[in-house]
């Protein structure tokens, strides 16, 4: 039967016998899956982990400090900070193609992990690499029995055919909520088992078009402003996540103060789900909606146009990319 006691006690045991005495790494999000995974590990082989949490300059405002201070405070777990976004950005800079995209995030965080692990491996090598993938995730990478690559989630598509780590996964068999359950019993704070599902390739695949520090930070200014909003009017459990998009191509003609503006559309991509699989745009209140709508496009220069999306997956995904 399942319970979150027999699943835990289940997966120390399996993580133990594979791990051994050897060192571990684990790729912090700032994310439920991976603070779980990691919490899982950690329970299982203490010390020998190491969490690195990798700022790949695709962050949302605020997120990196959030995991600095409280996952640590959280857990105790070893933490290593690594800021790679010159690395990342250098790396995506003029390519538009989603799959590209993935497939660049993806090897650039295992070269990140390569060289933290040599770092940290006190003796011998880090062999072994802890990821907080969930079967979702397998499934839509085209991993999963009958399936097609929908897209290839960093975490599994996305690998590069090079990896020399042995990964953990404990959750590779679980869906979101089944990994909340295991958080909250692992003693997880709740803010944290709660957070809103983001993607490993973060703002990456929210920008459609070209990534760069400009575009970043406009759609920066946007997302913080719709978390806000929405937090502000106790919306925060009523949404699976709350992905918002720049068009970073598109540009419409609006009229901003006394004049004519040239900008870019924001799409507001509030959406409900049980698991990601499948998925439902949310009814938010119009008033919250509007509200955002006002202040992305007072506060945010270069955005003239907020449009929300009202497609379901299947057809859409959640993600635009
Ligand atoms: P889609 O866009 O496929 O997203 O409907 C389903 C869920 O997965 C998240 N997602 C990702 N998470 N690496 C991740 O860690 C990825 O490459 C990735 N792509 C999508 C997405 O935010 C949603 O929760």
């Amino acid at each position: 039967t399942w319970t979150p006691e027999n699943i835990i006690d289940e997966q120390v045991a399996r993580i133990r016998a594979q791990v051994g005495d050897k060192e571990v790494i684990c790729g912090l999000s700032g994310g439920v899956d991976s603070a779980v995974a990691a919490a899982l590990v950690h329970r299982a082989v203490g010390d020998q982990l190491t969490c690195v949490f990798v700022d790949h300059g695709l962050l949302r405002a605020g997120e990196a400090e959030q995991v600095e201070k409280d996952y640590v405070a959280a857990t105790g777990i070893k933490l290593k900070v690594v800021d790679a976004a010159d690395r990342f950005l250098d790396a995506l800079a003029g390519v538009t193609d989603p799959e590209q995209k993935r497939k660049i995030i993806g090897r650039e965080f295992i070269r990140v992990f390569e060289a933290a692990a040599r770092e940290i491996a006190s003796h011998g090598d880090v062999e072994f690499l802890v990821q907080g993938t969930l079967y979702p995730d397998v499934v839509e990478s085209g991993g999963g029995p009958g399936t097609a690559n929908i897209k290839s989630h960093h975490n599994v598509g996305g690998l590069p055919e090079d990896l020399k780590f042995a990964l953990v996964e404990p959750l590779r068999t679980l869906f979101k909520d089944e990994v909340r359950t295991l958080g909250l019993q692992l003693g997880l704070p709740e803010a944290m088992v709660w957070r809103h599902p983001f993607p490993g390739p973060g703002l990456a695949i929210r920008i459609v078009g070209a990534v760069d520090r400009e575009r970043l930070d406009l759609l920066r200014q946007a997302d913080f402003i719709a978390r806000q909003e929405l937090s502000a009017a106790g919306l925060d459990r009523d949404v699976w996540q709350f992905p918002v998009v720049l068009l970073a191509d598109v540009r419409s003609v609006g009229v901003q103060g006394d004049g004519r503006s040239y900008g870019h559309p924001v799409v507001l991509r509030p959406v409900s789900s049980e698991d990601a699989m499948t998925a439902d745009w949310s009814r938010l209140p119009y008033d919250v909606i509007a509200r955002i709508s006002t202040r992305i496009t007072n506060e945010v220069a270069e955005v003239n146009r907020v449009v929300l999306d009202v497609t379901s997956k299947p057809p859409g995904t959640i993600e635009w990319e």
